[in-house]
This record gives structure tokens, sequence and C-alpha cells, in this order.
């Protein structure tokens, strides 16, 4: 593997070859093959535990190992993130899912060394107008920054172009987590903000491999983090909703590997 010459906040961009392309659309299919295998379990009455204990056995079936087991003290195969928790939801038995609710389940199989990142966020029974023009707009959000990574893109393109989308809906995206490199490593750089300015920011080069993961608020975009250390909500209590692929720098656009031919019926 090569590295760019350019770097983010000091830190070196890797560009990965064919190898890593191959790994990544096998690492990425596992992802997206356990959230179409998941969609159908989310309904009215399940916890989210027993959402997590059937992706890790999805996972597991399939050869990877859920790479959230074991990082930074992390104990669950997946994050469940209901409603106004904006991510890394932790996920428990007593958390019941109510017709109405909106979930984001995000999964990172690691499969042969390489991790393929992905969420989306499902909607359970019949949800608010509200709730789904949320559930709509972020994953345009995601697909718009998706769509704008091509060589010579920067960064700010994805960025500005996430959150224009945000705006022009009246919704905010979430300014305190980012995209990531991602590979052999769960989050590498470069850091993929979902806001920015068109035109800076690292210069989009073919072999970059990095999710594009925004969590559009309804309300305000500010957000803290629970006592838990992990489950973090919107400040102000209001609905959020998020989409993640892990995405892939060509030489003439981008390759998605962690699309299904189901993630459109969330
Ligand atoms: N999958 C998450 C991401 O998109 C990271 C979860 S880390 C965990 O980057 F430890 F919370 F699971
Ligand atoms: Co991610
Ligand atoms: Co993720």
């Amino acid at each position: 593997m090569r590295y760019s010459t350019q770097t983010d906040y000091g830190k070196p961009i890797p560009l990965h070859d064919e190898d890593g392309f191959i790994a990544m659309r096998a690492a990425g299919r596992i992802a997206a093959d356990t959230l179409d295998f998941i969609t159908p379990h989310v309904k009215p009455g399940v916890s989210t535990a027993a959402l997590d204990a059937l992706c890790e056995e999805f996972m597991r079936a399939a050869g990877s190992v859920p790479a959230t087991i074991g990082y930074h003290g992390y104990q669950h195969a997946s994050c469940i993130s209901v409603n106004h928790v904006v991510t890394h939801g932790v996920p428990s038995a007593n958390k019941i899912l109510r017709e109405g609710d909106i979930v984001n389940i995000d999964v990172t199989p690691l499969f042969n060394g390489w991790h393929g990142d992905s969420s989306r966020t499902f909607e359970v029974g019949a949800v608010s107008v509200l709730a789904g023009r949320l559930v709509k707009t972020a994953y345009e959000a995601m697909m718009v920054g998706v769509r704008t990574v091509r060589p010579g893109a920067t960064l700010g393109d994805v960025g500005a172009a996430i959150e224009a989308v945000a705006r022009a809906a009246r919704y905010t995206s979430v300014r305190d987590f980012c995209g990531h490199g991602v590979g052999r490593v769960f989050h590498d750089a470069p850091q993929v903000l979902h806001f920015g300015k068109a035109g800076t920011g690292v210069v989009l080069e073919p072999g970059m491999i990095f999710t594009i993961e925004p969590m559009l608020n309804a309300g305000k975009r500010d957000v803290k983090t629970l006592g838990d250390n992990w489950t973090t909500i919107t400040k102000d209590h209001s609905l959020s909703a998020q989409f993640e692929h892990s995405v892939g720098v060509t030489e003439t656009g981008v390759e998605i590997f962690t699309s299904s031919a189901l993630e459109r019926q969330a």
C-alpha cells in the first residue's frame, strides 16, 4: 500500500491498490448483507439486544468478526441508535422498539483483515411524516456526498454537498462525528466531515477509501454523550437519522463497497 503526498491533520492518507479494493468489496458485501438480513426483524416489540445478537450471528456465519467488539472497550456487535440517539447507541434488552420509532443499525464486519462499515436508519412500522422525511433526507445527504466523490474533488466539496441537502430540508448536519478512512484500519485518515467549504480540504485521489456517514438532526445540531461514554443524543432531544457507506475513489469516480438492492427500502 502507498500513501498520498497529502496528509490529514498530520496523518498519512493510504492509497489502496486493486487488492485493497477486492478485499473491501468482500467486507463491504458482508456489511450490506447483514443490514439486508436484519431488515425484516426491525419490528415493534423487538429489543435492540436481540437485533444485535442476530447481527452478530449473521456476521460470524459469513466468516467475519464484528470489529466493534473490544474496540475501545465496546462490547457489542453493532451500534443501535433509536430516535433522538444520534450515534453509538448501545444495544440493550430493555430497549424495545415501538411503532413509529426510527432506528439506525451500524455494523462493521472485519473480514480477512479488512473492515466493511455501513449503517442504515429503519422505520419501525408506520412513522410520522417528519420522521419519514428526516430518514429520506439523511439517505439523500449520504448519497449526494457519495456522488460528489471523484479524483480531483475535495473533501470540502463532499461536506458542503451533504450540508446543503440538510439545510434545504431545514435539518442540521452533526459536526461532532465524521466519516473516516477505512480498510485494514477501522478508523484511519482522512476525516470526512459532513459540512465544509467547496474547494477546500484534501484533494481526492484514486485509491483513497473512506466512509461517508452523515447524521441529520430534525432540530439543532448540538449533541451530548451520556454517562456510558457511548450513547450520543441530540441536546434538544430532536430526532436524528444516519446512513453510512464505505466507498473508494476510482480512476473515474467512486465505488460503493456496501450497497445492496434493499438499501433504499429503509
Ligand atoms: N461503526 C461506527 C462508525 O461508523 C463505529 C462504532 S465504534 C463502536 O465509525 F465502538 F462504537 F462500536
Ligand atoms: Co464509520
Ligand atoms: Co459504522
